[in-house]
């Protein structure tokens, strides 16, 4: 068997989740605008850095969002990178609500949503798109970064929103 097939027989995929929710994450809430002209977006732990030149930003989208098809097929999205004060509105993108946006401040910058709170905010073009598995992959080349204003970030270690890291690992008030 091999190590794909042992993975989809369901083997590892608990050892599996079970390590990786080890890594540290920071949460971001990714936007854009869906055909109708209503803005989406979804809670997002698997963003990152991907490369400087050019500035660029890798998002990981399940085929199961309701924004997939809107973000594959937008010219631009948002990224927003989330603060400890914004644990409410990371719940409230992580889940399959009827409208994310009621309960929190935003504004269309351009074709994008843009989360008024969040303390940093980058305006991406969506440059590359491809599929693997059951999730798609969006690059974003970065257009707009506001000005970062400082916040503690928010963090999600071992399933727990806001985990706060001490030097010897344990959770902090
Ligand atoms: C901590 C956390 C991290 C998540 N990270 C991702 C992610 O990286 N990619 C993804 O597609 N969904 C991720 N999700 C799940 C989506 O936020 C969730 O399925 C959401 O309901 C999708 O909304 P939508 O269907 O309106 O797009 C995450 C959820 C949580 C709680």
């Amino acid at each position: 068997m091999t190590a794909t097939e042992n993975v989809a027989a369901g083997l590892q995929v608990a050892t599996f989740t079970d390590a990786m929710s080890r890594l540290v994450s920071g949460l971001a809430v990714v936007t854009t605008r869906q055909a109708t002209g209503q803005p989406c977006g979804l809670l997002v732990s698997s963003i990152c850095s991907y490369s400087v030149h050019p500035p660029s930003v890798l998002v990981v989208v399940d085929h199961a969002s309701r924004c997939r098809d809107s973000l594959t097929h937008s010219a631009e999205f948002g990224v927003h990178l989330l603060g400890r004060a914004e644990e409410r509105t990371a719940r409230t993108f992580a889940s399959r609500g009827a409208d994310k946006f009621a309960d929190v401040g935003w504004e269309w910058d351009g074709a994008v949503p843009r989360l008024c709170e969040a303390p940093i905010y980058l305006r991406c073009n969506t440059t590359v798109v491809f599929d693997h598995g059951d999730h798609t992959i969006l690059i974003g080349e970065v257009a707009y970064t506001a000005a970062v204003s400082e916040a503690e970030p928010l963090v999600f270690y071992r399933r727990l929103f806001d985990w706060r890291l001490g030097r010897n690992g344990v959770r902090q008030p």
